[in-house]
């Protein structure tokens, strides 16, 4: 027998029939198309989020021509859209359905994708084949703590589990896809973290938070503990025509990415004789705050480095996938000329 959808439901998918965003991922089925642009959103805005998720379909039109590449190649693309480990887990993440012979087509199976967890496996198993799995994030979050009232931490282990039941309990099994993506529109446009449009909600009349005067209160979460800063000193070492950078290894941050030479690498002597370009550059990483200097050497004799360190020309750094940051001490370095 159909469960009858409850009243939210109804008028969350109508308004999402109204409402909803025209995103190019949208008009397609392909399982691929649709776990990159997960992929690619995670942690990134629609509009920049849009404009690589078209560059990655059209450079690798297929998850095979993907995993023919090089982690490289997809570091360079992906560059600009930092959280690097994400590009590295796509690109793992290809070799795995390559190897697998197809795409993985049960909420379990796409969960051990790298880089999938839950969100995102129910996000790609509802959109790319119809799962019925609810894709509990911060914008499921705040719709049902707001309209059902709750104040139970959603970063508490409890909330957490809440939350989930309740996402699920009121999925309609004929729409996963469209119930998903709804939330994720109206988190984005309606419901809005900060000053919510309840005005011309279509769900204000039975809100919770509306009724009563919580709509800044909720979602309630737990503070957790601040992030810690980390000082680091970046050299851009020049010597004829050529820079010195290496490829970053694993255990810090960063991995497979490219870097000029930073304090410990040069000799004392060769620090000294670098400019100062920029100090105290604010740089936010998942886990760290960075607080950068920035030095130019410019030197004929060439400073002895680490091992693996190399020199390339200057011109050809855009060849090489390298962090947000290291883009902010070139261009201080252009600036400096
Ligand atoms: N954020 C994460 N996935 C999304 C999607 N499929 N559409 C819009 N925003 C999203
Ligand atoms: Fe969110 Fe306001 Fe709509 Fe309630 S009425 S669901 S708080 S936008």
């Amino acid at each position: 027998m159909k469960k009858k959808q409850s009243i939210f439901t109804e008028i969350l998918l109508r308004w999402f029939g109204e409402n909803g965003r025209d995103l190019p991922w949208r008009n397609t089925r392909d399982p691929y198309a649709i776990w990159l642009s997960e992929i690619i959103l995670q942690q990134t805005r629609i509009a920049q989020g849009t404009d690589y998720w078209l560059r990655f379909m059209a450079k690798w039109p297929t998850v095979d021509d993907l995993a023919k590449a090089s982690e490289d190649e997809v570091l360079r693309l992906w560059q600009g859209l930092g959280y690097y480990s994400r590009a590295r887990n796509l690109y793992a993440a290809a070799r795995q359905i390559v190897a697998l012979g197809r795409f993985p087509d049960t909420i379990e199976e796409i969960g051990k994708l790298k880089g999938v967890g839950d969100y995102t496996a129910a996000a790609i198993g509802s959109i790319a084949f119809g799962l019925p799995a609810a894709s509990v994030d911060g914008n499921f979050h705040r719709v049902l703590a707001r309209y059902f009232g709750i104040d139970t931490p959603i970063n508490s282990t409890e909330g957490k589990k809440l939350f989930a039941a309740l996402a699920q309990e009121h999925l309609p099994h004929e729409a996963p896809a469209m119930y998903n993506q709804a939330i994720m529109d109206f988190g984005a446009i309606q419901c809005t973290p900060v000053n919510p449009k309840c005005v011309i909600c279509p769900l204000a009349e039975t809100c919770v938070a509306v009724r009563m005067g919580k709509t800044a209160e909720w979602p309630v979460k737990l503070k957790t503990v601040k992030v810690k800063e980390r000082r680091l000193a970046f050299y851009y070492v020049r010597s004829q025509g050529r820079i010195a950078i290496h490829k970053r290894g694993g255990g810090d941050i960063w991995q497979g990415l490219w870097c000029v030479p930073e304090t410990e690498h040069l000799a004392a002597e060769w620090q000294g004789a670098a400019r100062l370009l920029r100090r105290d550059v604010r740089h936010i990483l998942t886990h760290r705050i960075l607080l950068a200097d920035f030095f130019l050497l410019d030197t004929s004799k060439k400073p002895c480095l680490p091992p693996d360190f190399i020199w390339i020309e200057e011109a050809k750094i855009d060849d090489y996938g390298i962090p947000r940051l290291i883009e902010m001490l070139i261009e201080a370095v252009q600036a400096a000329r």
